[in-house]
């Protein structure tokens, strides 16, 4: 199982640290055998821990030159980092990355052997359109991506599950992860509204192999948490 926290543009280089600390601790104390990825804003960047993959939310496909307000392979290397998010409707949505940018992403952080998390997930008009539309939706997010790249990590986030307290039911998560696997056997988390009082009965579902945890990942306290409740699951899906 991997459990991952997405920081957002939370925490500080100081409190980042401090989040990593209580994390690694946690984890060497608890037996925590899932895998634990954490992804802190750039300005926080820092290497992994012995016992926590630290990766990047986000950077530009150049290892260096005139992006302003960017940082490429080059700044990521400063840290070890090789280990990317690409695709986060936060970025698709927000910011504005169309399927051309996404693909120029993942194609040369494919190119250098990084560890890609590659997030997919629907808006909620699609959601309402149905089944049909939502895989429709999905399957032109991954149709240029390389789906048989050996570090490739995928993760389902409905779009009007994030950040909204409103998580996809059970049947909503098997349905489309049992899709997402036919066409593409690989890892797959779910994110969206992920929290303590959920991620059991999510981790068990078939089809699920992590969750990607945004807000209840903020508090070291809560993510230590998630990790423990992975714990019940895991042992028991092996
Ligand atoms: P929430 O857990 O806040 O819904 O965010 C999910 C997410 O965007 C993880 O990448």
């Amino acid at each position: 199982m991997i459990i991952a926290a997405n920081l957002k543009t939370n925490h500080t280089r100081r409190s980042t640290a401090e989040y990593l600390d209580k994390v690694e601790r946690y984890i060497e104390t608890n037996e925590i055998i899932d895998r634990a990825v954490v992804f802190p804003p750039s300005s926080a960047l820092t290497p992994s821990r012995r016992t926590i993959t630290v990766g990047a939310q986000n950077a530009y496909h150049a290892s260096n030159g005139s992006f302003t307000g960017e940082i490429g392979a080059d700044q990521l290397d400063e840290f070890g980092i090789k280990t990317i998010l690409i695709g986060h409707s936060e970025r698709r949505h927000i910011i504005g990355e169309g399927l051309d940018v996404v693909k120029r992403k993942f194609d040369f952080f494919a190119n250098i052997g990084y560890e890609i998390f590659f997030c997919v997930g629907e808006p909620l008009e699609i959601k309402e359109a149905g089944f049909d539309a939502v895989m429709t939706y999905i399957n032109k997010q991954i149709a240029d991506i390389n789906l048989t790249y050996e570090n490739l990590v995928l993760a389902y986030e409905p779009v009007w599950a994030i950040g909204t307290g409103k998580t996809a039911t059970s049947g909503d998560i098997l349905e489309v992860h049992k899709a997402i696997k036919n066409i593409a056997p690989k890892l797959l988390l779910y994110g969206g509204s992920v929290k303590p009082e959920n991620t059991a009965e999510i981790l068990s579902l078939e089809g699920v192999d992590g969750v990607l945890v945004g807000t209840a990942s903020w508090h070291s306290e809560n993510y230590c948490r998630l990790l423990e409740e992975s714990k019940k699951v895991s042992r028991s899906k092996v």
